[in-house]
């Protein structure tokens, strides 16, 4: 068990840690004091029944017998008790404990989070043969192992449900994932590929562009006309010449990114406008609002928190919801246009995968989109740097 990387003590400053322990053990000491003081006290001998000389509401009195032997020891082994806790768990500040001496599992002392890593790495250590197998399974099959789909369901309810729901059928802003329509694809090899690096669908906002809010909903009116819901005809025609600005993301026929054959466009997701299936909404007012503010929507990667092997049975679990009874209908592998692009990406993180490897980071941070777009900016600012430093200081010129 290697130690954490960073302080996990809450404890900044050293008094704080003697403040906690002047209490805890202030505490304990107390108790003590009270305990002996009060046996020494002055209390009837065995037989003796001298009654206090108070009287309250009218007759009542009491006696002044010492307390039960039994319940005495009792506090006794209360406080060898707290002392004993002490002396083995963390407790007193930022004092360790002293548990490794007794269980060999925890040579550094048991914390919570060094008893969570332990626990997890049992865990892991266990289901290392499954994954395994899981990892080097084609996804179209995975998706037919029932065992592989009942860990894919629990793994969706607690990672994915929160955005997609439990049933995947997804959210205003989260793409239901049961349906067949795709922002990047329904082929296994995509599915998997959005899970493990996540995606970042940016619209931009089209308001200055347009110029006009007259043009914006004359525009809207145009997207409503291409799935043939209600519209005003005259507004679309219009609509429609200032669809070119549209064109290069959702495509000339306004199908969606994924349905361009050059490939270009396939990371930029911009949905298919024509099907009726709307992320946002499809009426005037919405429509209108996602032209005039633009939209930015992200799914997290995942290939740092969940590992490869348990994003592949996620991707056989999500790739297998799009179902007629017993057929899936999601293709079963990408067309050529496309597996281009998602080899060519896939080299490229392998690339970063080695990179990150080579400059001793952690490898799953490698590839995910917000990791990625933070490493190129810091790559940047450091090649800025290190240029600015190539050039000698005017300065040190002046001084040589
Ligand atoms: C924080 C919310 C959130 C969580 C959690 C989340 N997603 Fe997503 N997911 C999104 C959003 C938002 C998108 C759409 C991204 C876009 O618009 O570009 C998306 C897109 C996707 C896509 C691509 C859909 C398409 O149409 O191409 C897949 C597949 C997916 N998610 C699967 C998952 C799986 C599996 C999990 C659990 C491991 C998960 N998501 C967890 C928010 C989330
Ligand atoms: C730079 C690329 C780009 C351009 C240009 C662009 N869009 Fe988009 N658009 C997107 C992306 C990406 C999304 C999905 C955003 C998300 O995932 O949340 C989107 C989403 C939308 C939606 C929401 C669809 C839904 O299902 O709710 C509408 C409507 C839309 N765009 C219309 C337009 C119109 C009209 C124009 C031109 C005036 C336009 N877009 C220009 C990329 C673009």
């Amino acid at each position: 068990m290697s130690e954490l990387p960073y302080n996990t003590s809450d404890f900044q400053s050293e008094f704080w840690s003697y403040w906690i322990i002047a209490i805890a053990l202030g505490g304990v000491i107390f108790c003590l004091v009270i305990l002996v003081s009060q046996m020494m006290a002055k209390t009837n001998k065995p037989g003796q029944n001298e009654l206090k000389p108070h009287v309250w509401d009218d007759n009542l009195q009491e006696y002044n017998h010492p307390m039960p032997r039994w319940w005495v020891f009792m506090f006794f082994i209360c406080i060898a008790f707290a002392l004993a806790f002490f002396a083995i768990y963390p407790g007193l500040g930022s004092y360790k404990g002293n548990l490794g001496g007794f269980l060999k599992d925890y040579p550094q002392g048991w914390t919570a989070v060094n008893q969570y890593k332990k626990e997890v790495e049992t865990e892991d250590a266990k289901l290392a043969p499954l994954y395994d197998k899981y990892l080097n399974t084609p996804i179209v099959d995975l998706a037919k192992d029932p065992q592989a789909m009942i860990v894919g369901e629990r793994l969706f309810l607690n990672n994915c449900a929160q955005c997609h729901g439990s049933a995947a059928t997804g959210a205003v802003g989260f793409p239901n994932l049961t349906d067949g329509d795709w922002l990047y694809g329904g082929w296994p090899e995509a599915i998997e590929a959005s899970i493990l690096g996540g995606r970042n669908g940016v619209m931009p906002s089209q308001a200055d562009a347009l110029k006009t809010p007259a043009a914006v909903v004359d525009v809207a009116n145009y997207v409503q006309s291409l799935s043939n819901s209600p519209h005003d005809v005259v507004a679309a025609a219009r609509g429609k010449e200032k669809f070119t600005l549209c064109a290069s993301c959702h495509m000339p026929d306004a199908k969606g990114a994924i349905t361009d054959v050059s490939g270009a466009q396939y990371a930029v997701g911009a949905p298919n406008l024509t099907d009726k299936i709307w992320l946002y909404g499809g009426d005037i007012k919405t429509i209108t609002e996602t032209i005039t503010k633009g939209r930015n929507n992200v799914m997290p990667s995942w290939e740092c928190f969940l590992g490869p092997a348990r994003v592949r049975v996620l991707a056989a679990y999500v790739w297998q919801k799009n179902r007629d009874g017993d057929k899936v209908l999601n293709p079963t592998s990408a067309p050529d246009y496309l597996s281009k692009v998602l080899e060519a990406d896939k080299q490229a993180w392998t690339k970063n995968l080695a990179d990150a490897k080579a400059s001793g980071k952690p490898e799953c941070s490698a590839n995910s989109v917000p990791d990625r777009v933070a490493r190129e900016a810091k790559l940047a600012a450091e090649k800025a740097a290190a240029e600015a430093a190539a050039k000698p200081a005017p300065v040190a010129e002046l001084k040589k």
